[in-house]
């Protein structure tokens, strides 16, 4: 164990009292890639059977950031080898049409995975389409039966964006078992799955939220610190352990409408052991983990899993 002055720049203690470098950055984008190559490489497999893995994206109305993540979507089935069909619906599409159209797509033999993009218009229940959704085909992994396997540490799928956070929480070489990790926010699609999947792994897991007392110093016990919560900047460099693996989910603008994250990135590098960047972490991994889990969906349909 070493003691004294850091032999690195910047560098701090790590959990075991060791000093590392401050400051690794997770490349979001290199892992997404790894993703993508795999998936590609397995497809490319299943074509010379005749199965091509297809997906359809629904979009209803116009919200801009959702455009963007469904064009993101598309472009990426076409450069792993799937097929993919969008269906963008008109803003005012009442539920009944929606959830006609799910069956429709529930029934289709050449779409294997089904996402409908959210948020969904105040007229429609997001609850009742999500739960229309085939369990087979839910690559987003939100139907109940999908996040009752995830409970239970028996399932095909996993929620996209806390599935890619754990392959960057893997590729620092970190290990989970027995640390405290500390999940900020408690969402259905991001939070509450990320806590099960640090739990399956052996961590040691609290989820903060809005109403947490003592945010700062829970955050400050946290080896592996993931923040969920959709407020810019959130979380500073005096509220991280040093050496921590931080893991930033949020999509914000500062105030300057710059792109940023949950946490505030400069003052957190100096501490962090590893920290993902907004742009460039945790958003290039949610649509690889997609296109893998409209993967396995394509192998389960196909009962090659
Ligand atoms: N909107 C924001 N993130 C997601 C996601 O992971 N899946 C779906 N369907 N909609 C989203």
């Amino acid at each position: 164990m070493l003691s004294g002055v850091s032999p690195y720049p910047g560098g701090v203690e790590d959990w075991k009292g060791c000093f590392i470098m401050a400051a690794n950055i997770i490349d979001g984008k290199a892992v997404s890639a790894q993703v993508k190559a795999a998936v590609a490489a397995e497809t490319a497999e299943l074509a010379e059977k005749g199965i091509i893995p297809g997906l359809a994206v629904v979009i209803v109305g116009d919200d801009p950031a959702s455009r963007v993540y469904v064009n993101n979507k598309k472009k990426a089935c076409a450069a792993v080898g799937f097929h993919s069909e969008e269906y963008a619906l008109p803003a005012d599409t009442s539920e009944e049409q929606l959830l006609a159209l799910v069956e429709r797509l529930n029934q289709k033999p050449d779409i294997n995975g089904i996402l409908v993009q959210l948020p969904l218009q105040e007229q429609i229940d997001e609850h009742k389409v999500i739960a229309a959704i085939s369990p087979e085909k839910d690559v987003d992994a939100f139907h109940a039966a999908n996040v009752g396997k995830i409970m239970i540490g028996d399932f095909d799928f996993l929620p996209c964006t806390p599935s890619g956070c754990m392959d960057l929480i893997h590729s620092t070489g970190v290990e989970i078992t027995g640390k405290n990790c500390v999940v900020i926010g408690r969402s259905n699609i991001v939070g509450k799955p990320m806590a099960m999947l640090l739990l399956h792994e052996s961590g040691t897991v609290t989820i903060c939220h809005s109403k947490t007392k003592n945010l700062k110093e829970i955050c400050k016990t946290a080896d592996i610190l993931v923040v969920a919560i959709g407020k810019a900047k959130f979380v500073t460099g005096d509220m991280i352990k040093p050496g921590a693996v931080v893991i930033d989910v949020g999509m914000d603008r500062d105030e300057n409408g710059k792109l940023c994250g949950d946490v505030d990135f400069e003052s957190a590098k100096d501490v962090a052991g590893f920290i993902t960047p907004v742009p460039g972490g945790v958003g290039p991994m949610t649509i690889a983990t997609l296109m893998r889990n409209t993967l396995t969906a394509a192998k389960v349909q196909h009962n090659l899993k």
